[in-house]
């Protein structure tokens, strides 16, 4: 459990809140590039600051403060125009910088509009996304994660706005065993429901964890299991899952598919959370015009969440302690000494921050920059067609163009049968687990024994 107070510490995202300070030291996805495309303008909510998202006709791209500076209407009614966007109330127009460069009603020779400004943050787009940085000067690079920055991928974004704290879904990616339960149990007692023939179609094997352990790295965390059956050689206990600090899970399948789930906070109470997806089929493609999206549905009819696939059951356990869990009220038991490390992490960094320092993870040499990798079990081998289960099991399935990545996959089958040259497996970098002389570092915990 954590004290009331040390909770409000850790989850609060505003900008005069110890959290808040820490998370404005990093950037987040604001939109997929193609919701732009669709209309020029979106309003948007960071860190509890209301904001407006604009790229206007030059094609240059700016984030400003949602109200106009003049009587406070809301610029997501703006117009783009050849250099920034144009209030639609009295035709004030401001620049990417925030400088207010006409007030057409004014007088010819007035200098006021000189001593207007309204906020605004840097912006930039990476891989089908556009990302912003709220926080203090110097600003820090904007991350060239790998998925972001491959050659030879196919990538889809989908999105939902979960109702819960950002924190939430971040301490459900550093505990393993809800996988075995979540995921297996009740994910087949609510096939089991579903009607005849769904558990046995779509079941899920339930494997025990026999062992969990969690690793501090670089870049943040990595989760850790053996499951029945497995030994450590297996590439979920020698690689793992990383968690990218603050928010992001990497994870990917063995088979081509590598993933974030980034969680971005709105505010206190939402977080909008994005399935970032590269699929590398083998089969070498060119770069994407454009990176479709797609928005992950929630809820069923009745209001209930949907809970037939893993990202449903996993947004079930995120938002149903709550807006913002009572960590007071908990009862932790060893198992969840990966929950625990994960706040740890957060309280030090808020620490740092508040001493002046840097936190981790963030970037300011070019050189480290130019493609950042993350561990990842990839290599359990590099083609295997996508079975229809896989789709129906996680967000995927509300893709509207996977069936363009099962072609790739169907293609790299082929030419593998005929024994034509596939792209070789990427190979991750290796994480040195025995980190001697340095245990406040790892935990490890035998739940079973083999
Ligand atoms: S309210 Fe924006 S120009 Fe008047
Ligand atoms: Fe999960």
């Amino acid at each position: 459990m954590l004290s009331k107070e040390l909770n409000e510490r850790i989850v609060r995202v505003g900008p005069d809140t110890p959290g808040g300070r820490l998370l404005r030291r990093y950037w987040y996805p604001v939109a997929a590039s193609v919701e732009l495309d669709a209309n020029p303008v979106k309003k948007v909510r960071l860190l509890s600051e209301d904001l407006v998202l604009y790229r206007d006709r030059s094609g240059n791209l700016g984030l400003i403060d949602e109200p106009c500076p003049h009587r406070r209407v809301s610029m997501e009614y703006g117009i783009p125009e050849d250099q920034g966007l144009r209030c639609p109330y009295h035709g004030w127009l401001f620049n990417h910088r925030g400088e207010c460069t006409e007030q057409p009603a004014e007088p010819w020779n007035s200098t006021f509009k000189e001593r207007v400004r309204t906020k605004a943050y840097p912006v930039q787009e990476l891989g089908g996304l556009i990302f912003a940085y709220l926080g203090p000067a110097p600003v820090p690079l904007l991350p060239r994660y790998d998925l972001y920055v491959w050659d030879n991928v196919v990538r889809q974004i989908g999105a939902t706005l979960v109702p819960c704290n950002w924190v939430q879904p971040m301490e459900n990616s550093m505990d393993p065993v809800h996988v075995e339960w979540l995921h297996g149990y009740f994910f087949n007692y609510v096939l089991g429901r579903k009607g005849p023939g769904e558990l046995e179609r779509f079941g899920q094997r339930q494997r025990r964890h026999m062992k969990i352990g969690f690793t501090r790295f670089e870049h943040g965390l990595i989760k850790r299991r053996v499951v029945e059956g497995d030994s450590e050689e297996h590439d979920a206990w020698r690689i793992g899952h990383p968690v990218i600090f603050p928010n992001i899970l990497r994870v990917g399948n063995g088979r081509g598919v590598s993933a974030f789930q980034i969680r971005v906070p709105v505010d206190d109470e939402y977080t909008w959370h994005i399935w970032y997806t590269a699929y590398r089929t083998g089969v070498s493609v060119p770069p994407q015009d454009s990176v479709p999206y797609y928005e992950v549905p929630m809820l069923e009819a009745d209001g209930r969440f949907i809970a037939d696939h893993i990202d449903g059951q996993d947004m079930l356990s995120w938002s149903t302690p709550g807006a913002i869990a009572q960590r007071d009220k908990e009862h932790l038991g060893q198992s969840d000494v990966g929950i625990i490390m994960f706040r740890d992490l957060l309280r030090e960094q808020i620490d740092a921050v508040e001493r002046g320092q840097d936190p981790i993870e963030v970037y300011r040499d070019p050189a480290e920059n130019q493609c950042i990798l993350m561990p990842q079990e990839h290599h359990q081998g590099s083609v295997l067609h996508i079975p229809l289960p896989g789709d129906y099991q996680n967000q995927a399935r509300y893709s509207p163009r996977l069936q363009e990545v099962r072609d790739l996959f169907d293609e790299a089958v082929r030419r593998a049968g005929a024994g034509e040259a596939l792209l070789p497996p990427l190979q991750p970098p290796l994480i040195p687990w025995d980190l001697e002389g340095a245990p406040e570092l790892q935990r490890e915990l035998v739940i079973r024994q083999g």
